[in-house]
């Protein structure tokens, strides 16, 4: 779970590799590279943390040269220092890598066997060292294709040559690689968002893939060594700035606007006019679905967790979410009748990835639901529904969760609808919610400031529960995940119900608890678990639209809510458990954009 990039050119590219670098932080930032060929040269200059430390190498001792590759890494194989950092070169050649090679054990055994000296503790050396023992005696198209051929794992590749003064050689075989074209000069890049501001033509590379960019030209081949064209997509610029502008990091940004990418989201799908979802093409005739299986990891999951409930409520059709870790390795039975849902922000989860592609080989009906559009998911996927959030760069999804559910909810009904399962005025009036909802989550938004007093109680916590039925459920799943990522306080999401059998052990005096109490029809049953805990102790911090007074003496604090239909509670609980968490981690002072051992993507198992 890296970031690459490569770019050879006519002018120096230091600088433009390092701004690269700064849009693939998300992907992993324990440590920084880069490398660049130097009048026949290979100059390699590598540091331990983020790219802001390699900037200072540079700005001392500037990195010169008209092609170079660059790297940020979130450690597999070997503690994050500089020696372990990429790139890994010799005199020969330098490489940077995203991935994981699985034999690189043996591999580097049989190389040492032949004399090599490894320096590092990584995996990606080998990579180096084979390529390097490949040039003595093939040229370069074949030593690239004998070297791919020797590993096994997943990678993404960017490679200089000491002896080819206008080249740089990109592979993919699982992780993501795009490829930009500019003029006079072209680009790799773990994905087309790092690579945006330099061009806005791209191609993919698929897996086994490799190429050869010059100035001039890009070659590509394939796993066959065959040369193959390549589509070249032309990138919106709509997402080309990201700034956090006047917020104090991305992830406050990204909570703030949740209600205008609600809109936006809604503005693609929701025909207003006629009271109709604009979700056509589905890969199976909805009357025909048996059964839909819906797959993720982290929040993308607790998305899928939330829409088996609105799938179960108003589908007639058996559900079932899974994590997406599991459901790869697991004997599923996968089946023709059935549609697979995978959600992914990124779209470049490696396990989100494999479950889809396990899927494909089955030849079962797949829809992807991503933020990145141009991503390894929705390329896969047959039927893409983008959730239209824009770039998410805080570690910590946040918009991307709402969009997400928003999605499922509006593809649940749309089936719904197509089958007939659901009442046409039921239908009418869930869009009218649905409608309104941008309106309810800025007012909700609008109220952080109540939430920030009460994060004080938890920052010194030993840990906390996030309780919730029904479609809260999800929901605390949810705000456990948020909190315990960006504050490091232990946090569980329960079923409310679960409590007694087991959990309630864990209550003590003062302990912080978050109930999650909408005006549903499980209102009464939540609200008696919450005695339960208020009685041992508890100091419960409720979320609810509920506004009745009676209820208010024993709870801390009571978090109101405007008032809404149940089936879009979901959206509305979430602000506050966001909220929370961010305030508790800002007290805390934690890195609020980027939580300690995480990144944004994680295209490694
Ligand atoms: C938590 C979080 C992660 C991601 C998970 C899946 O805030 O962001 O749990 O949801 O890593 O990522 P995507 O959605 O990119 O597949």
């Amino acid at each position: 779970m890296c970031g690459i990039v490569g770019i050879v050119s006519n002018k120096s590219v230091s600088s433009s590799i390092i701004n690269a670098l700064k849009k693939l932080e998300y992907r992993g930032y324990d440590s920084a590279g880069i490398s660049t060929l130097n009048n026949g040269f290979i100059d390699e200059k590598k540091c331990s943390g983020r790219v802001e430390n390699l900037e200072k190498i540079l700005f001392q001792n500037p990195s010169v040269g008209d092609l170079g590759i660059g790297h940020v890494r979130w450690a597999t194989h070997g503690v994050p220092n500089q020696i372990n950092a990429h790139p890994h070169s010799t005199d020969q050649v330098s490489v940077v890598h995203n991935g994981i090679i699985e034999n690189s054990d043996k591999l580097k055994k049989e190389y040492e066997a032949k004399g090599y000296k490894f320096k590092s503790q990584t995996d990606t050396e080998v990579i180096t060292i084979i390529l390097t023992d490949f040039l003595k005696n093939e040229n370069l198209v074949d030593s690239v294709y004998k070297t791919l051929n020797k590993l096994i794992g997943s990678f993404a590749l960017g490679v200089i040559f000491k002896n080819y003064n206008d080249l740089v050689v990109g592979a993919r075989r699982g992780s993501p690689l795009a490829v930009g074209y500019g003029h006079n000069e072209n680009f790799i890049g773990s994905d087309s968002y790092a690579l945006k501001t330099m061009t806005n033509k791209i191609s993919y590379l698929d897996d086994g893939d490799f190429c050869l960019l010059s100035k001039e030209k890009v070659e590509f081949y394939n796993s066959d060594k065959k040369k193959i064209n390549k589509e070249v997509f032309e990138l919106s610029n709509e997402d080309n700035v990201v700034d956090k502008g006047d917020f104090k990091d991305f992830m406050s940004k990204e909570i703030d606007e949740q209600n205008l990418t609600t809109k936006k989201c809604l503005n693609e799908y929701l025909d207003k006019s006629r009271n109709e979802i604009n979700i056509y093409n589905i890969p199976i005739d909805p009357n025909q679905i048996k059964k839909i299986r819906l797959i993720g990891c982290g929040t993308a999951y607790h998305s899928c967790l939330m829409a088996k409930y609105w799938i179960e409520e108003f589908t007639s059709i058996d559900v079932e979410s899974d994590i997406a870790s599991e459901f790869r390795y697991r004997n599923v039975k996968l089946n023709k009748d059935d549609l697979y849902i995978f959600v992914s922000q990124s779209g470049e989860t490696a396990d989100t990835y494999a479950a889809l592609e396990k899927c494909k080989k089955n030849n079962v009906k797949t829809c992807g639901i991503v933020n990145v559009v141009e991503s390894s998911i929705a390329r896969l996927s047959d039927f893409v529904l983008p959730i239209h959030a824009g770039p998410e760069i805080g570690v910590a999804s946040t918009k991307a969760f709402i969009g997400q559910m928003l999605v499922l909810l509006l593809l649940t009904l749309k089936i719904s609808k197509d089958r007939k399962d659901i009442d046409p005025n039921v239908f009418k009036k869930l869009i009218d919610d649905i409608i309104n909802l941008p309106d309810l989550i800025k007012e909700t938004l609008s109220k952080q400031k109540e939430i920030q007093e009460i994060a004080r109680d938890f920052i010194n916590a030993k840990g906390t529960m996030y309780l919730g039925r029904g479609y809260s459920y999800p929901i605390a799943m949810e705000g456990a995940l948020k909190l315990k990522e960006l504050s490091y306080i232990h946090a569980e999401g329960y079923a409310a119900g679960e409590m007694k059998h087991g959990p309630l052990a864990l209550i003590e005096d003062g302990m912080p608890i978050v109930v999650l109490a909408p005006k549903d029809r499980y209102f009464e049953k939540t609200i008696s678990n919450m005695q339960e805990v208020i009685a041992r102790g508890g100091k419960v911090l409720m979320i609810t639209n509920d506004k009745s007074k009676t209820l208010s003496e024993n709870i801390r604090f009571k978090f109101e809510l405007p008032d809404f239909q149940s089936h879009i509670s979901a959206f509305l609980l979430t602000i506050p458990i966001q909220f929370l968490a961010y305030h508790v981690a800002l007290l805390k002072n934690c890195d609020i954009d980027k939580p300690r051992n995480l990144a944004k993507s994680v295209t490694v198992e």
